[in-house]
């Protein structure tokens, strides 16, 4: 299998040239790339679908794989955030079915006992609910929520595992300004995906390789994810026309809070993940 056609068809995804892409996948689809059938499924299917529509792949995504030692660190780095900091209340946005959430809780000597989520697609929220009933669920996007927080609303930490990726860069910084003044401090954990220039030849090699290993890890699987989770997520980013996935390197991250008005900006290493270094930063709100 040719890593090389996968990338070159990629570069046309990202040139708006679907049907060199769709020549290209079909020579590499035949070599066994498990992305390569995925993505010319979703091309030939008019591509709509978003990462999170089909929710058992992502599920199943998330449970298997490199993601089993991932969301440990990430569960013990969480689990240390609150043992530190001791929030009595926390607020988690993007929680999906609470893969990071219910484990860092779990494993906290001193978990805040008042928890509110923000989770915009039902069906991760549902299974969330239905193993914790007593946590307060909004279904909602975090622009939504943001735009309707009151003066009342006070949180000591917000934290959001890899879902601030999902929010388009200026309604982001809009939402986090917002939520600034109603959190003590907000802790986040993002990928540090490498700074490669937009539609260069190595933007394509990297998300060719870093997504061919990702699909390769789950067997049987594997077209459950790939077609399901990772083929809409990679058409979300780099489908010039109609984004959903902005992920950044930490030092864009840390430059967006600094900007939002966050002061006091820690980084610190989570996993190093196949994808990219997971990294959780931290930071204050002044408020
Ligand atoms: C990669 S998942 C991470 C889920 C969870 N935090 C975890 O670590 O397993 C990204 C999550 O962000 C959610 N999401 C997508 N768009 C969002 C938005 N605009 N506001 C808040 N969450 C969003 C998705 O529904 C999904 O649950």
């Amino acid at each position: 299998m040719s890593l090389n056609d996968l990338s070159a068809a990629l570069a046309a995804i990202v040139a708006g040239r679907d049907d060199d892409a769709t020549h290209a996948l079909r020579r590499v689809s035949g070599d066994g790339s498990i992305m390569a059938r995925a993505l010319l499924h979703a091309l030939n299917d008019g591509a709509t679908g978003g990462a999170y529509d089909e929710a058992a792949a992502f599920q199943t995504f998330i449970r298997a794989g490199g993601n089993v030692p991932l969301y440990a660190s990430v569960g013990d780095t969480l689990a240390a955030v609150y043992d530190e900091r001791r929030p009595a209340t926390l607020l988690d946005i993007g929680t999906g079915d609470g893969m990071a959430l219910l484990p860092a809780l779990a494993k906290a000597s001193h978990p805040p006992a008042d928890v509110t989520v923000v989770e915009p697609h039902p069906g991760l929220l549902a299974s969330l609910t239905a193993r914790r009933p007593d946590v307060r669920a909004i279904a909602a996007t975090l622009e939504a929520f943001a735009a309707s927080l009151t003066e009342n609303d006070r949180w000591d930490l917000a934290q959001s595992t890899f879902a601030l990726q999902s929010v388009a860069p200026e309604a982001r910084r809009e939402a986090l300004r917002l939520l600034r003044p109603h959190v003590g401090e907000l802790a986040i954990v993002e990928f540090d995906v490498p700074d490669l220039a937009w539609a260069s030849d190595e933007m394509s090699a990297s998300l060719a390789r870093r997504y061919e290993r990702a699909a390769s890890e789950y067997g049987a699987d594997a077209e459950l994810v790939a077609g399901g989770f990772l083929a809409p997520m990679l058409l979300g980013q780099i489908r010039a026309a109609r984004p959903s996935n902005w992920e950044q390197p930490i030092a864009a991250w840390i430059d967006e809070l600094r900007d939002c008005g966050f002061v006091r900006i820690y980084v610190e290493h989570v996993h190093d993940y196949s994808w990219a270094p997971a990294m959780l930063l931290s930071a204050s709100s002044q408020a």
